[in-house]
């Protein structure tokens, strides 16, 4: 176990999603909660103000496109009051063109990483990890571990199968 308090912080989108059809709880939000079970971490979802995220999979990805090349910084809900108390954080992202949505960038740079270990783990439909940790590490200049790439539709429909690949990565991360 690592030391201090650990905080995973993820964005995920219900609605439909490739290979899955509609879906109530997001594929990444799914892994998410299965490493905040098994590492005893508070969750965080990060959220959009005034979502108007469509949930037609097709009209979603040209929103998200719009926005990554826009590199928009949509206005996010909540703050995270006792940050500084998390030693180990891990950031869950579905991998949307390569890269994180933007909501994402707008979390992270609200606060300060110096002196964090963090972990990004990313559900994706075939493009894995892209090189959505070393953006992370770009944007907070913390520690980053490997990362962990879980296909989506193994998150929503193989769960025993989407533990044993996060317990597999904690090991490997000594976590
Ligand atoms: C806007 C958007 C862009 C996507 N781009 C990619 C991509 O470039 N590569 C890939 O493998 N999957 C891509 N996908 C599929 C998602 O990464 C995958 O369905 C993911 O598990 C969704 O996670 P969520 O349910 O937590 O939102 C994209 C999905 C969306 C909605």
């Amino acid at each position: 176990m690592a030391d201090g308090k650990t905080l995973v912080v993820y964005f995920s989108k219900t609605g439909e999603q490739y290979g899955v059809g509609n879906i109530s709880e997001g594929n990444t939000a799914l892994i998410a909660k299965m490493i905040a079970e098994l590492t005893k971490a508070d969750l965080f979802e990060v959220k959009v103000k005034n979502d108007n995220y469509p949930s037609a999979y097709k009209a979603l990805t040209e929103a998200a496109l719009a926005e990554k090349k826009a590199n928009a910084r949509p206005e996010i809900e909540g703050k995270i009051a006792n940050f500084a108390e998390y030693k180990t954080i891990f950031i869950g992202s579905p991998n949307w063109w390569a890269d994180m949505p933007m909501p994402l960038y707008t979390f992270i740079e609200q606060y300060d990483w110096q002196g964090k270990k963090v972990a990004p783990f990313v559900t994706h439909e075939g493009s894995g990890l892209s090189s959505i940790p070393a953006k992370i590490k770009n944007v907070t200049k913390a520690e980053v571990t490997d990362g962990l790439a879980v296909y989506g539709h193994v998150a929503q429909n193989e769960r025993e199968r989407a533990k044993q690949e996060i317990s597999d990565w904690l090991k490997k991360i000594i976590f």
